[in-house]
């Protein structure tokens, strides 16, 4: 079927392009077509100031916006396909109902055709669990590599996301607390994993102690001073029981939700006087802060110091009617 174009020449052609989309005539549904040195656009009407031709054009294929659109499932399971994932770097992280766990590979594989720049998926083959907070991964499609570098923030991260925990949903918390730090803050990361808080302050601070318990984690925390050239870092393998008290900084954070309630002690030990305290917790809905803040203050108390709140913000659900909240306060 002839159709009408826009032919210019190779070299005004991206101008032309920009143009007939600013004045929403491009015919995306069809190729752009070269023919020596010129190019000619599929225009939906015609238009004055340009030289218009009659030809034919080849259908453009339509890139598929979601994977649930290509992907080979029963039709009575898609509505039980995922609407998101965790991307960490080059690798997609999903999470699957039962039903679909048989249908893993060609849902792994559409994820790849939709997502150029994935090039491995695995599912969560468990809970986060342990005091390393990692789970269980199983391969789906692309490559057998756990290794990656993820980019927050503009900093990278390297890690390996079955021997170290890390969630790329925290990213706009971790510049929430950036933005807080102030220069010449000496901070304290009681539980820093691969660094993304750490590495990030380091950035703007002047000095970060970054503990963690697991070996993979320190491991990387150290490359990831490297990639990011930062000095002012100092990376602690080890129980956080055993570091805290020694340290005396501006700022503490306990990115731990799941136990940091049981480490309050160790947090209050190893803040200065008007110093701040970045708790974080995991809560019911009935009740966000109140338990937590009870708790804090209570330790506080026995230590002979007085706590005084800041800030209160959920941070994102966890689980059914469980949130993921961060108390910001400070301690005199
Ligand atoms: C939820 S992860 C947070 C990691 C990092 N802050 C982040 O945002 O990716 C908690 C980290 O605490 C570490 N951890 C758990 N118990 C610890 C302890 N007693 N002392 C030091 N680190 C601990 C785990 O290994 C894990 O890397």
């Amino acid at each position: 079927m002839l159709m009408l174009g826009v032919r210019v020449p190779l070299k005004e052609g991206e101008k032309v392009r920009r143009r007939l989309l600013e004045l929403g005539i491009l015919n995306k549904e069809y190729k752009i077509k070269r023919e020596g040195e010129f190019l000619i656009f599929p225009i939906t009407k015609s238009i004055e100031g340009f030289e218009i031709v009659e030809t034919n054009f080849e259908k453009a294929q339509k890139r598929p916006f979601s994977y649930r659109e290509i992907v080979n499932v029963p039709e009575k399971l898609k509505p039980l396909l995922p609407s998101s994932f965790d991307i960490i770097g080059d690798i997609v992280i999903i999470e699957l109902p039962e039903e679909l766990i048989p249908y893993g590979k060609n849902i792994g594989e559409a994820i790849l055709k939709v997502h150029k720049h994935i090039k491995a998926v695995f599912m969560k083959g468990s809970k986060i669990s342990g005091a390393y907070r990692v789970r269980e991964l199983i391969h789906l499609a692309g490559k057998k590599r756990t290794e990656t570098i993820h980019k927050e923030n503009g900093i990278r991260l390297k890690l390996d996301v079955s021997k170290v925990y890390f969630s790329p949903r925290l990213a706009t918390e971790r510049m929430r607390i950036f933005k807080k730090a102030k220069k010449g803050e000496i901070v304290f990361d009681m539980f820093a994993g691969i660094g993304p808080y750490a590495i990030l302050l380091a950035k703007k601070v002047k000095l970060v102690f970054a503990c963690d318990i697991n070996p993979w984690a320190i491991k990387y925390l150290k490359k990831n001073k490297n990639l990011n050239k930062v000095n002012n870092v100092i990376p602690i393998l080890g129980d956080v029981r055993e570091v805290a008290g020694q340290i005396r900084a501006d700022r503490v954070i306990m990115n731990l939700p799941k136990f940091a309630h049981e480490f309050l002690k160790e947090a209050i030990l190893s803040v200065k006087s008007d110093g701040i305290i970045h708790y974080y917790g995991f809560s019911h809905e009935d009740n966000l802060f109140g338990e937590h803040e009870e708790k804090i203050k209570t330790i506080a108390e026995k230590l002979g110091r007085r706590v005084e709140f800041l800030e209160r913000r959920v941070v994102r659900p966890y689980a059914p009617y469980q949130y993921n909240i961060a108390i910001d306060f400070k301690v005199l």
